[in-house]
């Protein structure tokens, strides 16, 4: 196992109106409150009301900004920290998905930082302080809800890059899974293929005794793999939505990453999709992981693959071929994307083949897939995985 640090600080309040404890977290940090929120999903269920309900004008001052987009823009950034400075804002409320609170992570640190910041995508080390966030997160995909990474989209130069750092982590995160009862078929069956990336991308990794992490990273597949029909089938099935919530934040909070190396393949991928043809990131990833696993089952990759199948998917190797049982394992993932509802093509979510190899030589420029992936990739195999999602 590769040496780690574990730092997850956001304080966690989980379960059925736990938006109750909001007034209290919030009065401790301040009164200008910077509430971020996207498309208006949340004036629909109520939670703006809420929101507004907990912390009265009497006491609290809110300056909004609405409309942060899915894939959110850099420009919002900087709209959001210029609302900032005008307010005198102690803390961002961030209410929504990961792009609401992606967005809102950038906002607090653009307030301290004095250029640009669509410069915290090219280099980290200028995430060095944010405005404190607190967030309610309104659906269970990224994890973003506790952890420091924040994804940016700038679409004057097609580009989707993350960015990070310690001062990003949301102080503390409200996590009531009635919250996701609204969540479309859609964006249900993208946060769970998304959820499933994240465990999978550090599953595979080059660390091979990192054993108790994938046995946590298992147990969450596991779970995902069981609740995501039922909350698509009942979306107000709260033993389905808590635990697809939970799931989110613990795949991607460090907990299975710690101690494994390698830079996340199908992620690198995917955000070139996302940044020419700003598709949903969770469907973008369904439909190249499979194939990204076909790619990458080798000699050196099988045994990964067929404790994949046999710890995942149950699957019985017994006096079978061991590239057999991998391709089991492999298609019993396809199989629950496909029965999720996730379109499994390019072509189906509008994508032609215009941009492939681009595409396939920018996700080689933006990442270190060539040197540090699981297996590691260049522009040639990435255009081939590409390929064989149409
Ligand atoms: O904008 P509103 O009206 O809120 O509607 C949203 C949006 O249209 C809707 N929605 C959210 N909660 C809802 C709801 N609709 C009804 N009821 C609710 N309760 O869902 C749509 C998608 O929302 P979005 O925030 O974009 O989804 P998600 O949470 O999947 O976030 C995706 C973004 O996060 C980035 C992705 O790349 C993408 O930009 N990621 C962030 C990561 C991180 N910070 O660690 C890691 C991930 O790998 C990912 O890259
Ligand atoms: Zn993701």
């Amino acid at each position: 196992m590769e040496n780690f640090n574990f730092y997850a600080p956001t304080s966690i309040h989980f379960g059925k109106g736990e938006i109750k404890e909001l007034t209290k977290i919030i009065s401790e940090i301040g009164k200008n409150v910077l509430l971020v929120y996207g498309g208006g999903s949340i004036k629909v269920n109520g939670i703006y009301d809420e929101v507004y309900r907990l912390l009265p004008d009497s006491d609290f001052t809110i300056t909004e900004l609405a409309g942060v987009e899915p894939n959110p823009r850099i420009d919002t950034v900087r709209k959001g920290a210029a609302l900032c400075h005008e307010n005198n804002i102690d803390v961002v409320l961030a209410v929504g998905g990961g792009s609401t609170i992606d967005c809102s992570k950038a906002i607090a640190a653009a307030y301290y930082y004095e250029g640009d910041p669509w410069d915290f995508t090219q280099d980290r080390s200028l995430v060095q302080k944010a405005l404190p966030l607190v967030t309610v997160l309104t659906m269970a995909a990224t994890g973003s809800e506790m952890n420091m990474g924040s994804v940016l989209t700038n679409p004057e130069t097609n580009e989707k890059l993350s960015t990070g750092g310690v001062a990003m982590i949301p102080r503390a995160s409200i996590l009531d899974p009635e919250y996701t009862y609204t969540v479309s078929k859609w964006q249900t069956a993208a946060g769970s293929a998304d959820i499933t990336s994240h465990l999978l991308e550090s599953y595979f990794s080059q660390n091979t005794e990192a054993v108790v992490q994938d046995r946590m990273a298992e147990g969450i597949m596991k779970t995902v793999i069981k609740y995501a029909p039922i909350a698509l089938a009942e979306p107000n099935n709260y033993e389905a939505r808590s635990n697809l919530m939970w799931s989110s934040s613990l795949a991607l909070n460090g907990l299975t990453r710690a101690g494994k190396k390698g830079t996340w393949s199908c992620h690198a991928i995917e955000h070139e999709l996302s940044a020419y043809y700003d598709i949903t990131h969770g469907i973008g990833l369904a439909i190249i992981t499979p194939r990204w696993m076909l790619h990458v089952l080798n000699d050196q990759t099988v045994t990964k693959f067929v404790e994949y199948a046999e710890n995942v998917w149950g699957i019985d190797s017994n006096g079978k071929d061991a590239f057999d049982v991998a391709k089991e394992g492999i298609q019993a993932l396809y199989d629950a994307f496909v029965s999720w509802g996730i379109p499994m093509t390019l072509p189906e979510v509008g994508i032609d083949k215009e941009k492939i190899r681009l595409m396939s030589e920018k996700a080689i420029e933006h990442s270190t897939l060539a040197t540090t992936a699981y297996v590691p990739l260049t522009a040639d195999d990435v255009e081939e995985i590409l390929l064989n999602c149409f």
